[in-house]
C-alpha cells in the first residue's frame, strides 16, 4: 500500500481523473501529518505512573523526529488537574477548546504502545471531517454486574482502553457540547464501557473495530497495550501483611478454600471476623456490621497498624473473603512503587465524577487494595478517618472521602478486579496479567484460582500456618 510505485500510480491516476483542486484536496485527506493529532494519555500523577506517560511522550516526540516531522501535541491528563479526567467526558471541552486546529485526537494509556507511522496510516484512510470513532471493540457475552446487566450486549461495542481509540475533532467538539445532565450515572466502574454509552446517547456514533489497533503486539500493530514488568527484583513477603475481611458464617464455606489456594504462601496474614470459633480460631474479632462495613474495616486497619508498626511491615493487603490473588503479581506490582510514601492502590471506581464538587473516586474493596505503611499509620492517627456511622459503604469512605482529605490519591491498577473472569471480555483479560478477582458466586474459586494464577505463584513455597500475636 505505502510503496513508492503505488504512490506514484495513485498520483497518476488522480491527474488523469481530476483537476488539480481536487488532487490536493484527496491527498489532504489521505495523508495525515502527526501534527494533526493530539495524543490524550489518561496518566496518573504517582511517580512510577507520571514516568511512565513522560517516557511515551518522549517516544512519540522521537518517532515523529524520525518522520522528519512536527509531533503531535500529547496531553498527559495528570498535568491538567481536571476532575475526573479518567472518565474522559470531563476533558473534552478543554480539548476542544485548546486544540481547534486538529483532526484527530487520540486517547490511551500509558502503557498504549503507539507506532506513530502506522496510526497516522490507520487514522488517515478516514475523513476527518466526519464523526469517526475507532479502536479496539470490546462486547460483552452475557449482561454482566461491571456494566450495571445492561441487556443490549453483544451489538453494544466499547473500546479497549489499553490499546487507545480515534476520535475526529468534530465527534469530540461535538460530545464536548452534550451536558451531563444526560448522563446522570452514581457508579462509574468501568470508564470505557460508560463512555461508550454516552457517545451513543448522545451522538449515535458507534466505536469502529479496527484490527490494527491490536491486543498483542505485531508486525502491522498501530497500537498495543505494553504489559507490565517489574520494576526490580520481586520484594520479599516478609514485608507485607494480607488482612482478611470476614465473619463467622463463612469460616467453614470461604476460609478453608482461601487457604487452600493463594493464602496459603502468605507469610504474614490474618483473618478479621466477628468472632473467633472452632473454624477459625485464630481470628482476630472486630466490630460486626451487617452492611457498609464502615467500623469493621476500621477496626482492621486499627490493629493492622499496631502490627505494622511493631514488625516493620511495608505493605498491608486488604481482601474480602471471597478475593482472589496472585500473590507473585502483587509482589511484583508492589516493586515499582516506595513503601515510605502514602500509596493506595487497587481497581478505582467513581461516584457521581459528573458532580465537580461532591463527587469522588475510591477504591472498590472487593478488588483488594493495597496501602503503604505510613498511609495505614496516617488514616488511623489523623482521626480523619473516623466512621461517620458503623454501617457507611467502607470503601467509598476509607479509600475514597477518606484519602482525598488525606490529599493521597488513589493509584488505579487495572489488574485488580471487583468481579469474576467471566464478568469481563475476554480481550480486555487478554491484554493484561490479573492480580485479582472477587466473588465465588456460581464459580469454583479454585478453577478461577488454578486458570489464572496458580502457575505464576508456584515459585513460592507453601507457608507454615503461623499466627501474629499483637
Ligand atoms: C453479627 O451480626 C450478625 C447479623 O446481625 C449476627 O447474625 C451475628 O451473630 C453477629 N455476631 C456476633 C458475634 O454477635
Amino acid at each position: 500500500m505505502c510503496s513508492s510505485t503505488n504512490f506514484a500510480l495513485l498520483l497518476y491516476i488522480l491527474f488523469i481523473v481530476r483537476t488539480n483542486a481536487d488532487v490536493i484536496e484527496i491527498l489532504a485527506k489521505i495523508f495525515l501529518e502527526p501534527n494533526d493529532v493530539v495524543v490524550v494519555i489518561l496518566s496518573q500523577k504517582e511517580g512510577y505512573h507520571a514516568a511512565h506517560a513522560d517516557y511515551m511522550r518522549r517516544q512519540i516526540y522521537e518517532q515523529a523526529s524520525a518522520l522528519e516531522k512536527e509531533s503531535p501535541k500529547v496531553v498527559l491528563s495528570h498535568e491538567l488537574d481536571i476532575k475526573g479526567s479518567w472518565t474522559i467526558t470531563p476533558l473534552l471541552i478543554y480539548l476542544s477548546d485548546k486544540f481547534p486546529n486538529t483532526k484527530w485526537f487520540f486517547f490511551c494509556l500509558e502503557n498504549t504502545m503507539i507506532q506513530l507511522a502506522k496510526l497516522l496510516n490507520v487514522l488517515g484512510k478516514f475523513d476527518a471531517s466526519q464523526n469517526i470513532w475507532i479502536g479496539h471493540a470490546l462486547y460483552d457475552h452475557e449482561p454482566t454486574i461491571i456494566h450495571h446487566f445492561a441487556k443490549n450486549i453483544k451489538k453494544f461495542k466499547y473500546p479497549l482502553m489499553a490499546t487507545g481509540f480515534g476520535m475526529t475533532f468534530n465527534l469530540v467538539n461535538s460530545l464536548s457540547q452534550q451536558s451531563y445532565e444526560s448522563w446522570k450515572t452514581d457508579f462509574s466502574i468501568d470508564a470505557s464501557y460508560e463512555f461508550a454509552e454516552f457517545v451513543l446517547k448522545s451522538t449515535n456514533v458507534k466505536l469502529m473495530h479496527i484490527p490494527k489497533i491490536c491486543i498483542v503486539s505485531g508486525p502491522d500493530c498501530a497500537t498495543y497495550p505494553r504489559f507490565f514488568h517489574p520494576c526490580s527484583s520481586s520484594i520479599s513477603l516478609k514485608n507485607v501483611y494480607f488482612a482478611v475481611k470476614t465473619c463467622a458464617k463463612y469460616h467453614v464455606n470461604r476460609i478453608p478454600v482461601i487457604k487452600n489456594l493463594w493464602a496459603k504462601h502468605a507469610i504474614n496474614i490474618g483473618y478479621f471476623s466477628d468472632k473467633a470459633d472452632k473454624n477459625l480460631r485464630e481470628a482476630y474479632i472486630v466490630p460486626n456490621t451487617t452492611e457498609g462495613h464502615c467500623a469493621k474495616t476500621y477496626g482492621i486497619l486499627q490493629r493492622a497498624s499496631n502490627m505494622m508498626e511493631r514488625y516493620k511491615y511495608d505493605w498491608l493487603v486488604i481482601g474480602d473473603d471471597d478475593t482472589i490473588f496472585s500473590v507473585v503479581r502483587l509482589l511484583r506490582l508492589l516493586t515499582c512503587y516506595n513503601p515510605t510514601h502514602s500509596i493506595a492502590i487497587g481497581e478505582r471506581y467513581g461516584f457521581r465524577m459528573w458532580n465537580s464538587h461532591h463527587g469522588y473516586q475510591y477504591l472498590t474493596g472487593g478488588a483488594g487494595i493495597v496501602l503503604s505503611a505510613p498511609l495505614v499509620h496516617n488514616m488511623i492517627k489523623t482521626g480523619v478517618c473516623n466512621c461517620p456511622s458503623a454501617t457507611t459503604p467502607d470503601d467509598m469512605y476509607l479509600f475514597g472521602v477518606c484519602l482525598s482529605r488525606l490529599g493521597v490519591e488513589p493509584v488505579h491498577s487495572s489488574m485488580f478486579h471487583q468481579a469474576r473472569p467471566a464478568d469481563y471480555a475476554t480481550a480486555y483479560l487478554a491484554s493484561q496479567e490479573p492480580i485479582s478477582f472477587h466473588r465465588f458466586w456460581m464459580v469454583d474459586p479454585e478453577a478461577i484460582y488454578d486458570e489464572w494464577f496458580a502457575e505464576t505463584d508456584s515459585i513460592l513455597p507453601k507457608q507454615p500456618l503461623k499466627h501474629t500475636e499483637l
